[in-house]
């Protein structure tokens, strides 16, 4: 059985390969697209435009054409970037390439790489609904000049989730356009959806012409993602939205009076960097005040990466950033948007499921959840025969996961048939046991999802159950020819507990790249989330799926993004004056690290609490984050001195010095030092260093006079000890310092993790502590 897992994995990563290598051969000859970073400064005086200099750089390196007087029809430079970026997208071959870094004035040269959204396409989950303490306040605000670009798949204008019924007339400051194309007019940007673009130059580049038929060039939503993730950040209230039928009630944005502006990065082939770059570069150039980007992938480096390097420059702009942590989870450092400029954002569940049950032959009736809505109903007083093809619980085949061709209709028509989670879609499972003929499908999960219940719109019959019990009915379809059972749909439930639990599939810490640095921020709801959906796909994203919704039911943690772009626009609103650095710090210092069962915060992946490398500061709480107490603030600068202590090279640290000619100030004498929200004491393999000492200052920006006591937690591995243990403030907007002492008790070979808590009688402002011992080297 292990050896046909293995071989049909290997198969699986031949057919991957063998895909990717047609994509490449796809590209002209043998260019491909790089980004170019070139230093602004050092253009000389007689060009008179910067992409005259760059275009000049780049002619100057192109290979002679093999035949004599044969032009070179094609225009090299796809892009040019200028506000958050500076430099061109440019296709070159190999030498050309190897040419032009060797060029004065370029600083760096970045192959295309491809970015993925952060969704589990067909898990379709449950939603965020009007009862949410978040959305009762945020109609309250005026935050309507806030401007949030959601770099994603496009948007539905159709939505009534876009209704811009109500609205005060676009912000003056609103530089951004609507462009047109097939399927999107003019008319469809308004109030709320105030700006439109597509990038798709470097999509074209790597993988061919768009092919109009099948995709709109324009920005036209088909895929739904965007569309969701746009409701989710800013959409307007819509009252009885739902689901088929589930999660009934009024769907609204985190922010409903922000304004929307969609940069489709994302098409058919996937999300690529160049375009990515470019959206990003246009939408500051634009006027936007927050980006969400539920996408991830690229490069584990904070100067390869460009969604890491177009977000240092929009955060020089002030423009706050907010980033999808991953669905890497439940595997420790699998996390991606790790740079500190970015407010990273794990997954975890709302209080709502769709239950539904399976009720065996034995009499026994097992819980799970689904979003099944369809005329093939089976009876609940009738039982049907049961079917496992994985042989036994310990073993996953390819027809235990029925994946596609794997399916007997000899032996599954009629039955329900046991599913396992993993390699495919949930949906695309479910699709494969209709097809065959089963009349039902149990998904169950395995270890790597634990008894995280995600509920999917199938196409048939269909309920997901948690590990035990999936073992449970596997066990009982294996021991007996006989084994039978019904399932049963039941109606949406609140007040689940305990709740919120982070996502198993949420990524986790810690962040390799740079361990002083608590990775993710933050959690917020990616399980089962209902915002607006485009009408040209399918709840399931499957193309057989005909039905036709205004709203679905997503999970992933881009879905728990644009939760937190919401959130920051609204404290954007009310704060105008804050940095992207202070926004981030009042929504981390006010997170919450219990559920409603008064308990600490769990870990659906596992029966322990999660940790701040699951979690971060803990879950979003709006309310508290718009009254911070205090904030810990930084400077573009600040980061760019994080960076110094990052061993980059001069060449890769000038990268990031685009807007302002920065230099290394040397102020940090530990990564950790950097005035994070969270904090992170990383002990070295040298166990004769036991003290180490971190630096933070906080700002008051609640009462003017004001006394805060300092709480820590306990830890078994070190004290920690805060200097001073008061700060006393008399002004708002007072800075005041403090340090944190770490004296190792005993090394520990596991991180500990805590917090530290500054308290006045109003605030509560929580850090989270995380203390790593590095294994020393022997
Ligand atoms: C927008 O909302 C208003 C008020 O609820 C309603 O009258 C109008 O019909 C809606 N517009 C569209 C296009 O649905
Ligand atoms: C499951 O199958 C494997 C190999 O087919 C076998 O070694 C193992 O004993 C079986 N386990 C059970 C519980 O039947
Ligand atoms: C299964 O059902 C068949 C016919 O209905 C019966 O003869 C057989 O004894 C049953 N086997 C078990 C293990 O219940
Ligand atoms: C950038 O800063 C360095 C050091 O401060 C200085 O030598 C250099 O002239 C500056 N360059 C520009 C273009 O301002
Ligand atoms: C802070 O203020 C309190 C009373 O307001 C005072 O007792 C205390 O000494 C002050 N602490 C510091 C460090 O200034």
């Amino acid at each position: 059985m292990f050896e046909n897992t293995v071989k049909w994995l290997v198969f699986i990563l031949a057919i991957y390969l063998a895909f990717n290598v047609v994509v490449s051969m796809n590209t002209p000859l043998t260019r491909k697209t790089y980004i170019v970073q070139m230093d602004r400064s050092a253009k000389p005086g007689y060009f008179t435009s910067h992409l005259e200099w760059y275009s000049s750089k780049v002619q100057s390196v192109l290979s002679k054409p093999e035949i004599e007087g044969q032009a070179d029809e094609e225009d090299r430079i796809i892009y040019s970037y200028e506000t958050a970026f500076h430099g061109v997208a440019v296709k070159l071959n190999d030498e050309e390439a190897e040419r032009l870094e060797e060029e004065d004035g370029v600083v760096a040269l970045f192959p295309e790489t491809k970015y993925q959204l952060h969704t589990t396409r067909s898990p379709m989950f449950l939603g965020l609904e009007p009862e949410d303490s978040t959305s009762v306040w945020s109609e309250k605000l005026a935050d309507h000049d806030v401007i949030v670009g959601v770099l994603d798949t496009g948007i539905f204008p159709e939505s009534e989730s876009f209704n811009d019924t109500g609205m005060s007339p676009v912000p003056i400051h609103w530089k951004g356009i609507c462009e047109t194309g097939r399927g999107f007019q003019k008319h469809h940007c308004n109030k709320k959806i105030v700006g439109a673009r597509v990038f798709y130059r470097g999509y074209e580049a790597s993988t061919g012409k768009i092919n109009e038929k099948n995709e709109y060039k324009s920005p036209r939503d088909q895929d739904g993602h965007g569309t969701h993730t746009a409701a989710t950040v800013a959409g307007s209230p819509v009252r009885g939205a739902n689901l088929l039928g589930y999660a009934y009630g009024t769907a609204r944005g985190m922010a409903p009076g922000a304004r929307i502006a969609a940069y489709k990065v994302c098409w058919v082939g996937g999300c690529f960097s160049s375009d990515i770059l470019s959206a990003v570069d246009r939408a500051v150039a634009d006027g936007v005040n927050v980006l969400s980007i539920s996408l991830g992938g690229g490069v584990s480096s904070y100067y390869r990466d460009s969604l890491s390097i177009a977000a240092f420059g929009s955060m020089e702009r002030g423009v706050f950033v907010s980033c999808s942590a991953g669905n890497g989870g439940p595997d420790p450092a699998s996390l991606t948007n790790v740079s500190p400029w970015i407010t990273t954002v794990g997954a975890s569940t709302l209080d709502r499921d769709f239950p539904a049950t399976v009720r065996l032959g034995t009499g026994r009736t097992i819980s799970g959840v689904s979003l099944y809505k369809g005329r093939r109903i089976l009876s609940t007083r009738k039982q049907y025969p049961l079917v496992y093809m994985g042989g036994n619980s310990s073993s996953l085949d390819p027809s235990s996961l029925c994946l596609e061709g794997t399916l007997n209709p000899r032996v599954v028509a009629g039955k329900i048939v046991i599913c396992d989670r993993g390699i495919s879609p949930r949906v695309q499972k479910g699709q494969v046991a209709k097809q065959a003929g089963a009349v039902g499908m149990i998904l169950a999960n395995t270890a790597a999802n634990g008894e995280e219940l995600v509920a999917d719109c199938h196409l048939l019959p269909a309920v997901a159950v948690g590990e035990k019990e999936g073992k449970l009915i596997k066990s009982y379809a294996s021991a007996s020819r006989n084994a039978t059972a019904t399932l049963a749909f039941l109606v949406t439930r609140l007040g689940i507990r305990p709740s919120p639990v982070v996502a198993a599939f949420s990524s986790r810490g810690p962040n390799l790249l740079t361990l002083e640095i608590l990775k993710p921020d933050i959690v917020a709801p990616g399980v089962n989330i209902l915002a607006a959906w485009s009408g040209d796909l399918g709840p399931s994203s499957l193309p057989t799926d005909h039905r036709r919704v205004k709203f679905n039911i997503l999970s992933g943690t881009s879905m728990s993004c644009p939760h937190v772009s919401g959130i920051a626009a609204l404290l954007k609103a009310r704060h105008p004056e804050w940095s992207p650095a202070a926004i981030k710090s009042a929504l981390m210092t006010t997170a919450y690290v219990h559920d409603n069962t008064h308990h600490p915060l769990k870990d659906a992946s596992v029966a322990t609490p999660s940790t701040p490398f699951d979690h971060g500061a803990g879950h979003i709480n709006p309310m508290k984050a718009l009254d911070p107490g205090l904030i810990y603030d930084l400077e573009p600068q600040d980061y760019f001195d994080f960076l110094c202590t990052q061993k980059l090279t001069p060449t890769q640290l000038k990268v990031f010095g685009k807007y302002a000619n920065r230099s290394c100030r040397h102020s940090l004498a530990n990564p950790g030092d950097l005035n994070y929200p969270s904090m992170s004491a990383v002990f070295p393999e040298d166990t004769s260093i036991k003290v180490l000492t971190l630096h933070r200052t906080v700002t008051n920006v609640g009462l003017p006079t004001s006394t805060y006591h300092v709480v820590i937690s306990p830890f078994k591995g070190a004290t920690v000890k805060v200097e001073p243990e008061v700060l006393n403030f008399t002004r708002k907007n007072q800075k005041l310092s403090y340090r944190i002492i770490f004296t190792t008790k005993i090394r520990q070979t596991l991180p500990e993790f805590g917090g530290l808590v500054w308290k006045d009688g109003a605030h509560k402002v929580r850090s989270p502590i995380a203390i790593t011992w590095l294994t020393p080297l022997t």
